[in-house]
């Protein structure tokens, strides 16, 4: 019998065994919180049938910074890259920064490849169910200090305060009041300013608040920590000449850098007669400027590089402190049309690239909101024209940092190439017409999402996978420095590390070989049908190694996320 309640069936009707389980299954129903119709989406249904990976466009690199880290453009649907990322990059992200289309019934995005509009009964439910798959997937990415920031408007603002407190229940959810369009906008008896940013922070780890200037100070140019970055070695662009007038005590220019195998370099005085001052310690140790050589010579134009009395090179900073952040943002720098729809037409030389885009000091105020350091990952998978990209490199360039960012946009009416990619290339090689963009120094590479067709996970879907992978492990890794190449095995650097891909068995001792003479500490990715790594055939590698199964470590994510 049906333990349902049935129209004829009255309460005398049922046993005491059925009422029992009626409110067993009356207790496990949600009580209070959000219920929307679960819509499926093609483009999560698509992973029942085929695997995502990661396919680099190579011809659209950008190299600015030698020796620098690698920042990533995915284009693609952001549940496929996020899929891939859940790989990649699982408890590595310090900052997801998000600003989804807001849901206003203006046809501002698509559902199954159609536009949602007003009209659209289930319209909540759409924006509901993609934005909680997307939610879903990204939370495995940061890590456990991580934050999550989300821009939004009225539309959808209290429905996603609710998901967020179910997705995030042992998080902090702050919400911004953010003045982006002070002439306002809407109705004809409510004329709309704001939008708002959630700012989710782990219980515990709070928000930094905002920076406010409290004097001056000069720090020495030099970089004198233990850390890696403090050293020639390890930041040969910032090894090279600062050249001095000794007499006037002026800085007057910078010297070439000295490429990075070169034992000798020019120490004696230039023809004018001025000094060469190189960074080195009192131990006559090689370290760093705290600068590259084109940003020392725009602050040495500045006036803020000093010669000291004493003979020390200095730079003057603000020093600033920190203060609570508050709720509500009217400064003029996040109106979204100066320094978001402006900027954007400047950068790009014409207008209308792109609609919307946020003030690039919104992007970059709520970044240094969170705790993070300056080496941090910070992901937006909603990029649109790159305002997050563009804010990262800004903050970089301000305080040296080594942040990187990870930009996911779709290519609705060519975006991903026309306007993000476009506008990341152009702030890093400089804007002429806008002196404030000098450029920035940063490397670029540009993936797309492709697929591996599934057929009940066999070992042809095995060897398929294995064959597409190398891009998503050089991602995972970092390493994009391709040492050895052949069907047989890759093996890539990131300078630091060695990352080996060994897709035949055949060739390990060759492979062995290379890794060797490389003497660097090795992760090794090796092919096999089950989850055998054949860890006593590399016991003897002389460095320190990691080894990793594939495709078997990419499926075990794939089986986790996709069921
Ligand atoms: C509101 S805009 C973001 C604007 C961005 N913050 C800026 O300042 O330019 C949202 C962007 O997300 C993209 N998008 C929407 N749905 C997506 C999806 N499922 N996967 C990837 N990108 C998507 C849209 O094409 C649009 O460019």
């Amino acid at each position: 019998m049906s333990n349902k309640p049935s129209q004829k069936r009255k309460i005398e009707d049922y046993s005491r065994e059925e009422l029992i389980g009626l409110v067993k299954e009356l207790k496990k129903r949600k009580k209070y919180g959000l219920v929307w119709e679960a819509k499926p989406e093609d483009v999560v249904e698509r992973c029942k049938s085929e695997l995502p990976v990661l396919e680099e466009v190579k011809e659209r690199i950008i190299e600015n910074n030698e020796g620098g880290l690698t920042n990533l453009i995915i284009e693609g649907d952001n549940y496929h890259a996020l899929s891939v990322l859940n790989y990649t990059h699982a408890g590595k992200v310090d900052i997801i920064y998000i600003d989804p289309p807001y849901n206003t019934g203006a046809s501002d995005w698509k559902y199954n490849n159609d536009y949602v509009d007003r009209n659209d009964t289930f319209r909540h439910s759409k924006w509901l169910s993609m934005m909680h798959s997307r939610l879903n997937l990204a939370k495995n990415l940061l890590k456990e200090e991580g934050a999550l920031i989300c821009a939004i408007d009225d539309y959808e603002v209290h429905h996603l305060g609710m998901m967020l407190e179910e997705m995030f229940p042992t998080y902090e959810i702050d919400l911004i009041v953010v003045a982006h369009h002070p002439q306002g906008a809407g109705s004809n008896t409510i004329s709309r300013v704001h939008e708002y940013a959630f700012v989710c922070t782990p219980a515990g780890v709070g928000l930094k608040g905002r920076k406010i200037r409290e004097g001056e100070d000069n720090w020495s140019l030099k970089r004198s920590g233990q850390g890696e970055n403090n050293w020639r070695t390890h930041r040969p662009k910032q090894f090279y000449a600062i050249i001095v007038d000794e007499k006037a005590r002026k800085v007057v220019d910078v010297g070439p850098e000295v490429p990075r195998d070169a034992d000798k370099y020019p120490t004696s005085k230039t023809k004018e007669g001025f000094i060469r001052i190189y960074p080195i310690d009192r131990e006559g140790k090689e370290r760093v400027w705290r600068y590259n050589r084109s940003t020392m010579a725009s602050l040495i134009a500045k006036g803020v590089i000093e010669f000291s009395e004493r003979g020390a090179l200095t730079v003057k900073k603000d020093v600033v402190s920190q203060v609570p952040a508050f709720s509500v943002w009217t400064d003029s720098r996040y109106n979204a049309g100066t320094h978001g729809s402006s900027l954007l037409t400047k950068i790009m030389g014409s207008a209308n690239a792109f609609q919307y885009p946020k003030s690039l000091w919104t992007v970059y105020d709520l970044i240094s909101l969170v705790h993070s350091n300056d080496d941090a990952v910070i992901l937006d998978f909603f990029a649109g024209s790159g305002t997050t990209g563009h804010a990262v490199m800004q903050l970089n360039k301000e305080d040296e940092g080594r942040r990187q960012f990870i930009l996911v946009t779709n290519n609705e009416n060519n975006i991903a190439e026309d306007v993000t990619y476009s506008r990341i290339r152009k702030v890093i090689e400089g804007v002429p017409q806008l002196p404030e963009i000098t450029g920035f120094p940063a490397n670029v590479r540009y993936f797309k999402t492709a697929f591996v067709p599934k057929d009940e996970v066999s070992d042809n879907t095995r060897r398929a996978l294995v064959a597409r992978c190398t891009d998503m492990i050089c991602v995972r890794e970092n390493a994009f420095e391709k040492k050895y190449d052949n069907k047989q095995y890759k093996i890539y650097t990131d300078g630091v590390n060695a990352t080996g891909i060994l897709f035949d068995l055949d060739a390990i001792d060759d492979f062995k070989e290379k890794l060797t003479k490389l003497k660097l500490p090795v992760r090794l990715y090796i092919f096999s049908l089950s989850n055998d790594v054949f860890a006593e055939d590399f016991a003897e590698l002389p460095m320190k190694h990691k080894l990793c199964p594939i495709p078997e470590s990419i499926l075990d994510v794939y089986r986790r996320i996709f069921t």
